[in-house]
C-alpha cells in the first residue's frame, strides 16, 4: 500500500523550531515562527491565564463534548472583541462565532464552507501571505488567485493591490489581513481601507478577514478598525479570530469563524451549515482555551490583567523594531532597514533575500524564514547589537 509515497518537505515555518532546536550554538537566535518570547527568550502563559486556569479546574464538572459551535459564553465574549461590545451586528443577531481548533481551524472551515455553500467563487490572496493560506485553502479545493501587495522596492504597493482587486472576478472571495500583515509587518491606513471597501463593494466581493494578531499593532481596538468598518458597511463577511498570540494560548488551538450575515433567519442557515461541515473536520472543538478566554473575558479583574499584559508585549516588540534599526545605524543600514520600525506586529519582511537568510542560519545561528521574514517578537534587547553585526556582515559580504 504504501511503497509509492514519497517524503515532502517540512512545514517551511514549523520546521526552523526543529532546526533551532538541535543547534548547539549559546547565541543561536529564534526568529522564525511567530511566538512572542521575553527576555528569557522564553514564551510565557500570562498570568491571566494561569488564574484563570486555576479557577477552571475548580469549577468544571465535566469534559463532555461542546456543541459543533462550540463555548456560547466564548463565542458571544469573543464576537464583542473582534466587532465592539456595542456591534448592531451582535444586537441584531447578525453575526455568530463558531469556535474551530485555531485561527488555522477558522481558515479551513472558511474554505471548506466557500467550497461547499458558494460554489465556483475563487480566493484571492495577498503577493506574499502566510504560506499556509496558499496551501490551506488548495487542499479546500479553491481556485487559488493573487493580489500584489509588496513592490520590488519591499515596501507596500496599495496602489497595485487596488489595480488588481478592481479585476477580481464579481462575488469571489478576497483574503485581506486586518493587522500585523504577515508576512510583511504592513498594514493598510484607514483611507487604503476605505478604497478596498469601494473596490469591494463595487465588484460584489466577499472579504475574508483574517485577524490572528488582534492587540499587537496599533491596540486591541485600534487593530479591530477595519474589520468594525467592512461589518458596518457591507451586509456579508466572513472573519477568522485566533486567541493565539494576544491569550498566549497558541498550542490550545483557540479561534473562531465569525460570520456577519444579511439578516438573523439567514445566519441560523449559515450556522447549520458551519456545524455540518465543522462535523466532518473535527467533529466539535477542543474546550480548554476557549473556557480560559470565555473566564479571562467575562470577568473584569482578569480582563484588566489580561488587557495589561497583552499592552505591555506590544509596546515590547514595538521598540523592539526600533532598537533593532538603532543597533544598524553603526553600519550604516538604518536607513536601508527604516521600514523594521515602521512595520506593525510580530513579523518584518525584511528584504533580506533568501541567501542572506541562508548565511544568517549557517554562519551565525541565525533562523528567520527563508522569504525575509523576521519575528521580531522572538527577540531581545540585549541581542540586538549580535543580529545587527549579523545581518551587516551578510549585507556587506
Ligand atoms: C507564523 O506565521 O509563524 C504563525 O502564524 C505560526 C504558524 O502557525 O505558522
Amino acid at each position: 500500500h504504501f511503497a509509492q509515497i514519497v517524503r515532502v518537505p517540512g512545514d517551511p515555518i514549523l520546521s526552523l523550531m526543529e532546526a533551532y532546536r538541535l543547534d548547539s550554538n549559546p547565541a543561536r537566535l529564534d526568529l522564525g515562527v511567530g511566538v512572542y518570547k521575553d527576555a528569557q527568550s522564553l514564551t510565557p502563559i500570562p498570568r491571566a491565564v494561569k488564574l484563570a486556569e486555576q479557577r477552571l479546574i475548580d469549577v468544571e464538572q465535566t469534559k463532555t463534548y461542546i456543541g459543533g459551535h462550540g463555548d456560547a459564553a466564548f463565542g458571544t465574549l469573543l464576537s464583542q472583541l473582534v466587532l465592539g461590545a456595542d456591534s448592531a451586528l451582535l444586537a441584531e443577531q447578525r453575526a455568530g462565532a463558531t469556535q474551530t481548533p485555531g485561527g488555522t481551524g477558522a481558515l479551513r472551515l472558511a474554505g471548506d464552507f466557500i467550497r461547499h455553500c458558494l460554489p465556483g467563487r475563487g480566493i484571492w490572496l495577498s503577493d506574499p501571505t502566510w504560506p499556509i493560506h496558499e496551501t490551506l485553502f488548495a487542499e479546500a479545493g479553491l481556485k487559488v488567485g493573487h493580489y500584489p501587495y509588496v513592490g520590488a522596492d519591499n515596501r507596500l504597493d496599495v496602489e497595485a493591490m487596488i489595480a488588481a482587486l478592481t479585476h477580481l472576478p464579481k462575488g469571489d472571495v478576497v483574503l485581506l489581513h486586518a493587522c500585523c500583515h504577515n508576512p510583511t509587518g504592513f498594514d493598510l491606513t484607514p483611507r487604503d481601507w476605505k478604497r478596498v471597501l469601494e473596490v469591494v463593494k463595487a465588484r460584489e466581493l466577499l472579504p475574508l478577514i483574517d485577524f490572528a494578531y488582534q492587540g499587537f499593532g496599533d491596540g486591541l481596538e485600534e487593530d479591530a478598525w477595519a474589520v468594525r468598518l467592512f461589518a458596518a458597511e457591507l451586509p456579508e463577511l466572513l472573519i477568522t479570530s485566533s486567541c493565539s498570540k494576544n491569550f498566549g494560548l497558541y498550542r490550545e488551538r483557540t479561534g473562531a469563524l465569525i460570520v456577519c450575515a444579511g439578516d438573523a433567519e439567514k445566519l441560523v442557515d449559515i450556522r447549520s451549515q458551519l456545524a455540518s461541515i465543522a462535523r466532518n473536520l473535527w467533529s466539535t472543538p477542543p474546550a480548554h482555551g476557549a473556557a480560559v478566554v470565555a473566564q479571562i473575558l467575562g470577568d473584569e479583574e482578569l480582563k484588566a490583567l489580561w488587557l495589561d499584559e497583552l499592552e505591555s508585549m506590544r509596546l515590547r516588540v514595538a521598540s523592539l523594531r526600533r532598537g533593532l534599526v538603532e543597533a544598524l545605524a553603526p553600519h550604516g543600514l538604518s536607513e536601508r532597514f527604516a521600514h523594521i520600525a515602521e512595520q506593525r506586529g510580530m513579523f518584518s519582511y525584511t528584504g533580506l533575500s533568501p541567501l542572506q537568510v541562508q548565511r544568517l542560519r549557517e554562519e551565525f545561528s541565525v533562523y528567520m524564514v527563508g522569504s525575509g521574514r523576521a519575528n521580531v517578537a522572538g527577540l531581545d534587547a540585549s541581542r540586538l547589537d549580535q543580529l545587527a553585526d549579523a545581518i551587516a556582515r551578510v549585507c556587506v559580504n
